[in-house]
């Protein structure tokens, strides 16, 4: 996934699109660049590396001008470099192109222009699409726009600005995301809102198909015939705090610490009079009382959540629920009857995996529910109804707070359910309404002291390998937690039902590689007793997460961490804190930039 911004109108532009890209790094940040066009000429500057890079050469030569796009990419086709960045240009270098996307045919098309006498600097599908405008600027730039990416098969979110109308800034898309600012006299473009949220919250959405013509004073929507499409205007309510560090030194930190307000506030929305209510649901209870199996698709931390979810669904709904991994899920030609309910889970909204899990299912004729943080975004507009998270602008790239507001999505979903199908009494919701109710003081207890935590990172930051074992409900946190680690920290870590331990991996014992076990009270804490002294007995070195005042554990394990006691049906949003704070702290040890992980994205929105 790569970030793009636009911005045409009375200020110096070098700056607004330096802005938005810093605001946009989370989506990719392996190289960046800008394009400009200043007293009529088309000025590139683009650098390998982090957006620090970029902004430090154009401190010393600014671009200039008050139209421009810019780019921070997340490399999909040719390596991060200063080559392969964007933007990319025509042969004359009069126009230029940034892209957010995939183009499947791009070789064909590669092919046939360098056939043509076009000459190609990159290795990159992008490239493609500036020479492919320059084939048709004749007909001028919007039309040019609109020929090319007709020839485009795959997805992209594109802007482009040209010498010859330097004015306009021609937006198309299909398949990325890409909205529109709407300022006094300037306009911008952006992959999400939270580029323009600086300078206005009015904004426009493209929708797949469409091309926007931007001046700094008007926004013209047409589709690919060249009509005139009208869309109203929307006004968004998050605010530019929501995605600024404050204090903390990671957004990472921040958003573990927002949780238990986080949950608060969304039990505080979902409960009303008792009742649990999903407004943007879309789905009548006629129609759920009718489910007799739900299928999970979702991709990392959503997926992880989406195990839990299976076991709610299926104790509290009496739902057969299988779960999947999207990537999996949407090659697999998955069996649907009529009643059968998808239910997509996805942070972003724009993971490409689970977008086309969702267009297998609604192939086959059955109805999804997407489990999203982006109200916006393309699962959302794409499936029948949605249940928003609620948790706010999540920029940390290892997702901490989404998950846990899955979660409670997930649990409240799966009591609505219960009540729906009378599979769980009146009485008995309520108690888990309660203790659902009592999880962010607990949390909040919990963060106050992470002592425990940091010991536990300073003691470990340096091994090269960590096993993460759960059973039950709490197995995915054992998965979760192993990802958290491995994808900020780069330290190999694997999770594993703890039952299936000794099925071969307990050979990876040895006295360096520390075993986090997660062993809360619940109905399979003797069975983790036992899994515990099984690493003992081989000298093991064991990080447990145990209930508060738990002796016993503590007295078998070389570390505890223990965590307040709450429902053991809802453990996982609890133990998962330890999980995501350990994480943290040994990634900060390490001096790693937690926020922004090699290799990494916020959003994969390609396969
Ligand atoms: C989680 O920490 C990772 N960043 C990643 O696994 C993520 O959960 C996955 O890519 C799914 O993203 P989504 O929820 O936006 O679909």
């Amino acid at each position: 996934m790569c970030g793009i911004v636009g911005y045409v109108g009375n200020k110096f532009v070098d700056s607004v699109l330096l802005v938005g890209l810093e605001r946009l790094e989370y989506r990719g940040y392996d190289s960046s660049g800008i394009a400009t066009i200043n007293t009529g000429e088309l000025s590139v500057c683009k650098k390998k590396g982090k957006l620090k890079m970029l902004n430090d050469c154009l401190k010393e030569t600014g671009l200039g001008g008050n139209i421009g796009i810019g780019h921070t990419r997340w490399a999909t086709h040719g390596e991060p470099s200063e080559k392969n960045a964007h933007p990319h240009t025509d042969c004359g270098k009069h126009l230029a192109v940034v892209h957010n996307g995939i183009i499947e045919n791009y070789q064909q098309l590669k092919e046939r222009l360098i056939a043509k006498g076009h000459i190609f600097e990159s290795e990159t599908d992008t490239e493609v699409i500036p020479h492919l405008i320059e084939e048709y600027l004749y007909e001028g730039l919007e039309n040019a726009v609109r020929k090319a990416v007709g020839e485009i098969k795959g997805s992209y979110a594109i802007c482009v600005i040209s010498e010859k109308e330097s004015d306009k800034i021609i937006v198309a898309k299909n398949g990325s995301p890409i909205i529109i600012g709407l300022g006094k006299n300037e306009n911008f473009v952006a992959s999400d809102i939270t580029a323009v949220l600086p300078h206005t919250r009015d904004i426009l959405i493209l929708e797949d198909g469409e091309i926007a013509v931007i001046t700094e004073k008007t926004t013209v929507i047409k589709n690919l015939q060249g009509a005139v499409v009208s869309r109203q205007a929307e006004s968004v309510s998050m605010k530019a705090q929501d995605i600024d560090k404050g204090d903390y030194k990671f957004f990472m930190l921040k958003e573990i610490c927002e949780q238990p307000a986080l949950i608060e506030g969304i039990i505080n929305s979902r409960l009303k009079n008792g009742l649990i209510v999903f407004d943007e649901m879309n789905l009548s209870n006629k129609y759920l009382a009718r489910v007799k199996r739900i299928v999970i698709q979702a991709c990392g931390t959503s997926w992880h959540a989406g195990m839990v979810a299976k076991y709610w669904l299926e104790k509290y709904a009496h739902i057969h629920t299988e779960v999947d991994v999207s990537s999996e899920f949407r090659y697999r030609n998955p069996i649907a009857e009529g009643d059968t309910l998808m239910l997509a889970i996805s942070q972003s909204g724009e993971t490409a995996d689970t977008l086309a899990g969702i267009r297998e299912g609604k192939s086959k004729f059955i109805k999804v529910l997407s489990i999203v943080n982006v109200m916006k975004s393309t699962i959302a507009r794409e499936s029948d109804g949605i249940i928003p998270i609620m948790a706010g602008p999540e920029i940390g790239v290892a997702s901490t707070k989404a998950y846990t507001a899955q979660l409670v999505a997930l649990y409240l979903f799966a009591l609505y359910l219960g009540r729906l199908n009378y599979t769980i009494p009146e009485d008995e919701i309520k108690t888990k309404l309660d203790g659902l109710k009592a999880i962010p003081g607990l949390l909040n207890g919990f963060l106050k002291s992470q002592d425990t935590v940091i010991k536990c990172a300073n003691e470990y930051f340096d091994r090269k390998n960590f096993i993460f074992l759960g059973r039950g409900i709490n197995f995915p946190n054992a998965l979760e937690g192993a990802l958290k680690l491995k994808e900020i920290s780069y330290i190999h870590s694997t999770g594993y039902p703890a039952g299936e331990f000794k099925h071969g991996p307990i050979a990876l014992i040895n006295e360096t590689t520390p075993v986090v076990c997660i062993a809360p009270k619940d109905e399979l804490y003797p069975k983790m007793v036992s899994n515990i002294q099984e690493v003992g007995a081989r000298k093991g070195r064991i990080i447990s997460v145990a209930t508060e005042g738990d002796d016993r554990i503590a007295g078998i394990s070389s570390n505890v961490i223990f965590v307040p006691e709450c429902q053991e049906d809802i453990s996982p949003m609890v133990t998962v804190l330890p999980l995501q704070l350990l994480a943290y702290h040994i990634a900060v040890k390490l001096g790693y930039d937690v926020d922004k992980p090699r290799n990494l994205a916020k959003s994969v929105t390609v396969e």
